[in-house]
C-alpha cells in the first residue's frame, strides 16, 4: 500500500517535470517565414525568405535574445525593440534601427563569422537573402 502511494507521487512528480514546462513552451514556426520591411517603409529589396526550421540547430535565445522561455515571442520590429524604421543619418548605427539589427545579427554576426570559420552557413551576399526582383 505504502509503496504504491510513493510510486504514485513519484510518477506525478516526473510527469509534472515534463508536462508543465511543455504547457508553457512556445512552438517554433514550421517552414519558411517571409521577413519584410515594416509597414510604412518603401522596400528597395525583395523580402527575405527565412527558413525557421533550417535554423533549428541554434538555441532559441540566440535570435530571440530577450525571450524568457515562457512569454509570447516578440517580433524583431515590435515597439521597444528594433523599432526605428526610417533612420535619420545619426541613427543609422543605432541597433534599434531594424535594418542594422537584421544585418548585424544575421549577416555580420552569424553567416560571415561561420563562413570565416570554414563552416557551412547561409548567404552572406545581398542577393542570397534578397533575390533580384
Ligand atoms: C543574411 C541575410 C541578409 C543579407 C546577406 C543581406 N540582407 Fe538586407 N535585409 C535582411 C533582412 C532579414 C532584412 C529585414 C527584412 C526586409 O526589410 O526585407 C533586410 C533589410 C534590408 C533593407 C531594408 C528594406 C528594403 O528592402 O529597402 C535593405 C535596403 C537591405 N536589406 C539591403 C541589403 C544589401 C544592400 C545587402 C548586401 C550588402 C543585404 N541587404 C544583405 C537580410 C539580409
Ligand atoms: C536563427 C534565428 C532563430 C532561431 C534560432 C529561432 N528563431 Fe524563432 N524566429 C526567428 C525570426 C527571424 C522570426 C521572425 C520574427 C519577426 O517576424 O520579426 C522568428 C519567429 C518566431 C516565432 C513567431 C513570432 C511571431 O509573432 O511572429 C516564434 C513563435 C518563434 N520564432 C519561436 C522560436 C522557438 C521556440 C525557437 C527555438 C526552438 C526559435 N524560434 C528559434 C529567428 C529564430
Amino acid at each position: 500500500m505504502k509503496r504504491s502511494w510513493l510510486v504514485g507521487v513519484m510518477a506525478a512528480l516526473v510527469a509534472g517535470l515534463f508536462l508543465i514546462p511543455n504547457l508553457w513552451a512556445v512552438d517554433a514556426p514550421k517552414g519558411d517565414i517571409m521577413l519584410k520591411a515594416p509597414a510604412g517603409v518603401k522596400a528597395k529589396k525583395a523580402p527575405v525568405k527565412f527558413s525557421h526550421t533550417g535554423h533549428a540547430a541554434f538555441d532559441c535565445t540566440k535570435c530571440h535574445h530577450t525571450w524568457d522561455g515562457k512569454a509570447a515571442i516578440k517580433k524583431c520590429t515590435d515597439a521597444g525593440c528594433h523599432d526605428i524604421y526610417k533612420a535619420k543619418e545619426k541613427q543609422k548605427k543605432d541597433i534599434k534601427y531594424y535594418y542594422k539589427a537584421y544585418h548585424d545579427m544575421c549577416m555580420k554576426g552569424c553567416h560571415t563569422d561561420l563562413k570565416k570559420a570554414g563552416k557551412k552557413t547561409g548567404p552572406t551576399a545581398c542577393n542570397g537573402c534578397h533575390p533580384k526582383k
